[in-house]
């Protein structure tokens, strides 16, 4: 009983890290585009960053307990991999909760509409930080499909 809710926890949190970092993918595509849609998108991000963040935490929880309750035999290489992933999404994801609060002070909106070279400089290495962490979510789904 117990292993089941942790499989189900894991799909839940699989939800919504991997549903929330690409639907964050793909509103800041749009929001490079277009200002009102910018805008719109700083005050969007906070909420779906914290249901990134809560998949993450309900994965890693639920992974352990599924590695301790386990009946089956398990690819413990392929896990150890998926393991180390995991380390980069987190510390990925940290780097860009960081810089994305240094964007929010860099702001045109906080420095009289002037846009500085250390907002552009953020916000592109924002963009890098984010399009690996993406591909890190799809690199840890596939390989899970292999432990
Ligand atoms: C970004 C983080 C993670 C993602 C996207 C992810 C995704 C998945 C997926 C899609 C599966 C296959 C479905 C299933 O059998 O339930 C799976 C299985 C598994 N995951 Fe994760 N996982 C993550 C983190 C973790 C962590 C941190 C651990 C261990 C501490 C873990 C341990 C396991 C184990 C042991 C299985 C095998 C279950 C089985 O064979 O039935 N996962 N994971």
């Amino acid at each position: 009983m117990l292993l089941e809710i942790f499989n189900f926890l894991h799909f839940l949190g699989l939800a919504f890290g991997l549903g929330g970092a690409t639907i964050a993918a793909i509103i800041s595509r749009k929001a490079e585009k277009d200002a009102e849609i910018g805008k719109a998108f700083m005050k969007i991000i906070p909420s779906v960053s914290k249901l990134i963040w809560l998949g993450l935490i309900l994965l890693i929880i639920s992974g352990i307990g599924i590695t301790l309750l386990i009946q089956w035999p398990i690819n413990r290489q392929i896990l150890l991999v998926k393991h180390i992933l995991v380390f980069w999404i987190v510390f990925f994801g940290v780097v860009i909760g960081v810089k994305m609060r240094k964007m929010q002070t860099l702001s045109p909106v906080n420095s009289k509409g002037k846009i500085s070279m250390g907002f552009l400089r953020t916000r592109k290495q924002i963009k890098v930080f984010s399009i690996i962490n993406l591909i890190l979510w799809y690199l840890v789904t596939l390989l899970s499909a292999f432990v």
